[in-house]
């Protein structure tokens, strides 16, 4: 398989480098299991980017095939999910039931050589996310996460904005993500919510966190905290903040990036401006004879608002799976990218559970020994 379209970061999905738009596969079929909350949601974008000859839908509750079926009267609508695998037309499967299902679900899928497109988290352990990675080696098969910010047009502008030096160094990143609700069953809001937040991260940085340290409460069911503080040591002095909650009266999506040149506000909940771009800052006098003349000069220039073509991150998700099974192209969001995020949360967990210690991040290194 040949490497993750890097390019993919900064330019839209569908267009090819030379500017003609890129010839999209069309797969024999594509499957998606879970059709609760967001697994309709890729049916919907498999459906209008008629990226298959045939979409399948599979889930346990008849309502929601008939629901899915009432909406796509195209669609083949499954209650079994081993029928769906046994299907040699399906050529990639999208796993969007609850958490704790992700891995026998996508480890079936690939034993069945399908490729498989994996709702966030790709695991709930560092060990199953090598399992799946191992597994898609063997069988030639795509294996991808759904960390769908990556493929949203604000991060990719801030990753831009930050690999450009527009902010300078970067000093600290802090990011919440909080609104009253939906409880999961079988994580808790690290598990569920972070995992945005750390992928944003690890997309903005480059790389994963040395360490992680944790605190987190649960106020409704014992073990499963739905208030968590994440804090990501990235060596350096570099930091990053992740506050999530189940338990906030305010829907907030923000991430401050402060930087040495500049600072970087992204508000996910803005329709209009999303990024916001402070030239604010400290300047450290170079000169003081006594210690009553130290002092810091504070800049406050400009705000910049850059203009954001939007497309649904989703849909470019989507897109880039088809376009990876059918080519057998790594995708951006591969089984790696979902191991770095997978390992942060696992130490997090860990973190949890001795009362925040930080817990060094195992790196891929240590996967490949
Ligand atoms: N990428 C994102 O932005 C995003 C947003 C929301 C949710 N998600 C992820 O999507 C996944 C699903 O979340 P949700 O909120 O839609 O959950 P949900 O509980 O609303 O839906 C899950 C569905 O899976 C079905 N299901 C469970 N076991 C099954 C089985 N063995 N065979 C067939 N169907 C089965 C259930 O009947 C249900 O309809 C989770 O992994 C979640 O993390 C991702």
């Amino acid at each position: 398989m040949s490497e993750p379209n890097s390019e993919a970061l900064s330019t839209p999905l569908s267009v090819k480098h030379n500017g003609q738009p890129a010839r999209r596969p069309r797969l024999r079929g594509v499957g998606v299991v879970g059709l609760g909350y967001w697994g309709p949601n890729h049916v919907r974008n498999l459906y209008d980017l008629r990226c298959a000859e045939q979409v399948y839908v599979c889930d346990l509750d008849s309502k929601r095939r008939e629901h899915m079926h009432q909406l796509y009267p195209g669609v083949i609508a499954l209650s079994d999910f081993d029928e769906l695998l046994a299907n040699p037309d399906i050529e990639g499967v999208i796993v969007a039931t609850p958490v704790s299902q992700h891995f026998p679900m996508a480890r079936a899928a690939l034993r069945a050589g399908k490729s498989a497109l994996v709702e966030k988290p790709l695991a709930t352990s560092r060990s199953q996310a090598l399992e799946l990675i191992k597994l898609a080696r063997e069988t030639g098969s795509v294996l991808m996460v759904g960390h769908t910010f990556e493929y949203s047009a604000p991060v990719r502008k801030i990753k831009q904005l930050l690999d450009g030096g527009a902010l300078g160094d970067v000093f600290y990143i802090s990011s919440t993500r909080a609104n009253l609700g939906l409880f999961q069953r079988d994580v808790n809001v690290a598990w569920d919510l972070a995992t945005h937040d750390i992928s944003i991260i690890n997309m903005l940085m480059g790389r994963a966190p040395l360490a992680v340290s944790c605190q987190g409460q649960s106020h409704y069911r014992d073990r499963t905290e739905d208030v968590a503080l994440l804090t990501l040591d990235f060596g350096n002095s570099v930091v990053a903040f992740i506050h999530v909650s189940w338990l906030d009266p305010n829907k907030i999506r923000r991430t401050t990036i402060v930087g040495s040149r500049q600072m970087l506000v992204y508000d996910d909940t803005s329709t209009q401006e999303k990024i916001r771009i402070y030239d604010k800052g400290v300047n450290v006098l170079p000169y003081y004879d006594t210690y009553g003349q130290f002092q810091f000069s504070y800049r406050y220039g400009d705000i910049q608002i850059p203009r954001i073509e939007e497309a649904e991150p989703l849909k470019l998700e989507c897109e880039d799976f088809v376009r990876c099974v059918g080519e057998r192209a790594v995708p951006l969001t591969d089984g790696l990218n979902g191991l770095r995020v997978v390992s942060v949360l696992e130490a997090a967990n860990q973190s949890l559970r001795s009362e925040g210690r930080p817990i060094p991040v195992q790196t891929e290194e240590d996967a490949d020994a």
